[in-house]
């Protein structure tokens, strides 16, 4: 059977019907198979290797191809690669994109955004995609890569080569756009440079960082080819989203004002909105080898259009699918931005900006209405993107200027002393630019902004009495992440940095005695417990060498302290879990080895253990077992079956969580921990932050406890 799929009014028609047909729908003027139903499209994006999604990104024709020749990546964007390079790649850029540590961005947005309806307020009436809605994602993409924002518009000129004739925006021949695209990455291959040398808090930056600490290999100009691409999706779906889900709001009676309620119900209608109508209409797919998809025999070479604009209005998933519901739950996720390992990358980035805009748009343009008649409005051609190329509003003039302006979330603080307390250990003292630290108790740790990127997680080892000054020790590893070696070869007394926290998982619990086991580093924590354990306790300080132990000179004289060095022989576990008297409280830390066999033998002793890693406990994902989460903000408790996600389980009781790539890649379900242990699966939190145990992705992980409590 075969459908137009020309006529961008009639598209949502056209796509109705294909889902009403048995199989897929041919379609002539793409020339491939159109996939329609939820069903089948979600099968093909979570089979990448039978559903290839290199023809998403065509290969550029003669002349531009002889032309850019080793100086414009011909595979621009992440859609471009199978794994194993897309993994690859993607692990360069995709922490980068987490909600939590994109939120960092937001007071800039809005100040920019703030900035733009600065030059039109007192109009009245305005042009909202050229005035705002394409500028703003423009700039913010820009600073969040590392580029200067003032080329901005040059940026999206240059980009516009891309788009060929969909290009509406920049009027200029197809040569001078290419001559700008050259020049765009000349430029960026300079900024690539400076940052090598001088690192700042952006994408090129964060990509550096990646690459210098080994976790995701990629070669300049692989790296290179990751941000054209990203600023081109970026910056046109945002601005199609904004002036397609404006529309769709002011064109029904309240709705408008409805999803402006707060950041919450903004959040709530920007899923629904892109659910309605994403500016992704879809993406193409090549069958690497025979198979069947929605009841069509496919063979190796065939291509698919997985039509997510289709997905998410079916009407088998979806109740009332072509109505607006601005409280529609997050049970059945939308395919928006997507799903699977080629989810959108700059998803969670279009959130935030959405939803800023929308919440300065509702300050600043009081009375917000379509001048323009919603039925009049008009779509560019049918293609992967949608959306409107104008977007004319009108509002009642005078509204306020607020002056608002948000600070940066952390503490800032001078490095005031470091000092070498073992071999390849440092002690890092920090004291406050402003005021005083805030309170901690022992086993507390706080997160290290050293530089853009490199954030790492160290326990205080100080006194917990002391508010001016805090201190945190670091062993040097070499094949680590960057971060300990950063701090031995790189800060230096005078630098400031951001810390975070405290935070606290390993806090002391009453008991009637202690017994801390500390294996080399992992003194750091414990220290501080010895002068607050307010009862009789026992340390082994395990090490090395004796030269290899950091405060093995302070613990001298403190009390009940035994340092045992591996030259020495084994020391004997057993024997001293077993001398433990009956509700000892033991608290270990240090390397995996250690807390593996401390663990085993305080289950064989029937002794409360309490343990601090510093990496993720080692994985094997066998038969999912069932547990049960509980929802801390309404009490609920839901059953996780094994066949089901965190994400499926709390979103069937009305939790709300946004998803995107349902793989664990992408960050944006994460939510919050406050009970239980975490048995992390993804592959976006770090292992400091695995180890933490705060943050949850409940799309893939699941509990290691019979109960998980989420802050949900
Ligand atoms: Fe992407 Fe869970 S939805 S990490």
């Amino acid at each position: 059977m075969s459908c137009p799929f020309t006529d961008p009014r009639a598209l949502f028609g056209d796509l109705a019907e294909a889902r009403s047909r048995p199989g897929l729908t041919w379609s002539e003027s793409m020339g491939r198979y159109v996939v329609s139903r939820y069903g089948d499209i979600v099968e093909a994006l979570h089979q990448p290797e039978v559903f290839s999604s290199r023809p998403a990104v065509p290969e550029l024709p003669s002349p531009w191809r002889e032309r850019f020749a080793g100086r414009v990546p011909d595979r621009g964007t992440l859609l471009g690669h199978d794994n194993p390079d897309h993994d690859r790649l993607r692990a360069a850029v995709n922490t980068f994109f987490m909600p939590r540590r994109l939120a960092r961005f937001e007071p800039w947005i809005e100040r920019n955004a703030h900035a733009l309806i600065d030059e039109f307020a007192d109009r009245g009436e305005i042009e909202l995609k050229r005035h705002f809605a394409l500028p703003l994602p423009l700039r913010t993409i820009a600073h969040i890569v590392g580029l200067d924002v003032d080329k901005a518009d040059w940026i999206g000129f240059a980009l516009a080569f891309f788009l060929g004739p969909k290009d509406t925006h920049y009027r200029a021949s197809p040569e001078e756009k290419a001559d700008a695209l050259l020049e765009l990455h000349e430029h960026i291959r300079e900024v690539m440079a400076d940052r090598r040398r001088d690192r700042r808090d952006d994408l090129i930056s964060h990509v550096w960082n990646v690459r210098d600490s080994g976790e995701a290999e990629t070669t300049d100009f692989e790296m290179l080819s990751l941000f054209p691409g990203l600023m081109l999706a970026g910056h046109e779906t945002s601005s199609n989203l904004l002036c397609t889900g404006l529309a769709h709001l002011l064109s029904r009676d309240g709705a408008y004002e409805a999803a402006q309620h707060d950041d919450a119900s903004r959040a709530r209608a920007l899923e629904e909105l892109l659910r309605y109508e994403s500016a992704i209409t879809g993406m193409s797919r090549v069958v690497t080898r025979d198979t069947e998809l929605g009841g069509t025999r496919l063979r190796a070479g065939d291509e698919v259009f997985l039509a997510y604009a289709s997905g998410s209005r079916d009407g088998s998933v979806f109740d009332n699918p072509d109505g607006v519901l601005l409280d529609r739950g997050f049970e059945r996720p939308h395919l928006g931005f997507g799903q699977g390992v080629h989810a959108c990358l700059g998803a969670p980035l279009a959130r935030l900006l959405l939803k800023t805009e929308l919440r300065v748009i509702h300050e600043r343009l009081p009375g917000l209405r379509l001048a323009t008649p919603y039925d009049e409005l008009e779509y560019g051609p049918v293609g992967e993107g949608r959306g409107v190329p104008e977007l004319l509003v009108r509002w009642n003039p005078g509204g306020p200027r607020p002056a608002r302006v948000r600070t940066r979330p952390g503490i800032q603080a001078v490095v005031a002393g470091k000092f070498v307390v073992a071999d390849g250990v440092v002690e890092l003292e920090f004291t406050p630019v402003d005021g005083r630290f805030p309170a901690w108790a022992p086993g507390a740790h706080v997160d290290i902004r050293f530089a853009p990127g490199l954030t790492r997680q160290y326990s205080l080892c100080g006194d917990p009495a002391e508010q001016d000054r805090w201190r945190v020790a670091v062993r040097r590893e070499a094949d680590g992440r960057g971060g300990s070696v950063h701090a031995h070869d790189r800060l230096a007394v005078g630098d400031v940095v951001t810390l975070t926290g405290p935070r606290n998982n390993f806090a002391l619990a009453p008991a009637p005695e202690y017994l801390f086991i500390a294996g080399g580093i992992g003194i750091t924590p414990l220290l501080p417990m010895l002068s607050r354990a307010g009862a009789p306790w026992r340390m082994v300080y395990l090490g090395r060498t004796v030269r290899s132990m950091p405060y093995r000179d302070v613990l001298r004289g403190l009390g009940d302290v035994t340092i045992w060095t591996s030259d020495r022989g084994r020391f004997d576990l057993d024997a001293l879990l077993a001398s433990a008297k009956p509700g000892t409280a033991v608290y270990c830390c240090g390397p995996e080895r250690l807390l593996a066999a401390v663990e085993e033998l305080c289950d064989r002793h029937a002794l409360a253990l309490h343990v601090e890693r510093f990496a993720p406990k080692p994985q094997e994902f066998g038969r999912n077992a069932e547990f049960e989460v509980v929802l801390a903000g309404s009490g609920r408790t839901v059953r996780v079956g094994p066949d089901e996600s965190v994400l499926d389980a709390v979103n069937r009781a009305g939790a709300g969580v946004p998803s995107t790539c349902r793989e664990g890649t992408c960050g944006t379900c994460e939510v919050r921990v406050l009970g239980g242990k975490a048995d992390h699966r993804d592959s976006v939190l770090t292992p400091e932050e695995r180890a933490a145990g705060e943050y949850l992705m409940p799309c893939v992980s699941r509990s290691q406890t019979p109960s998980l409590v989420l802050d949900l």
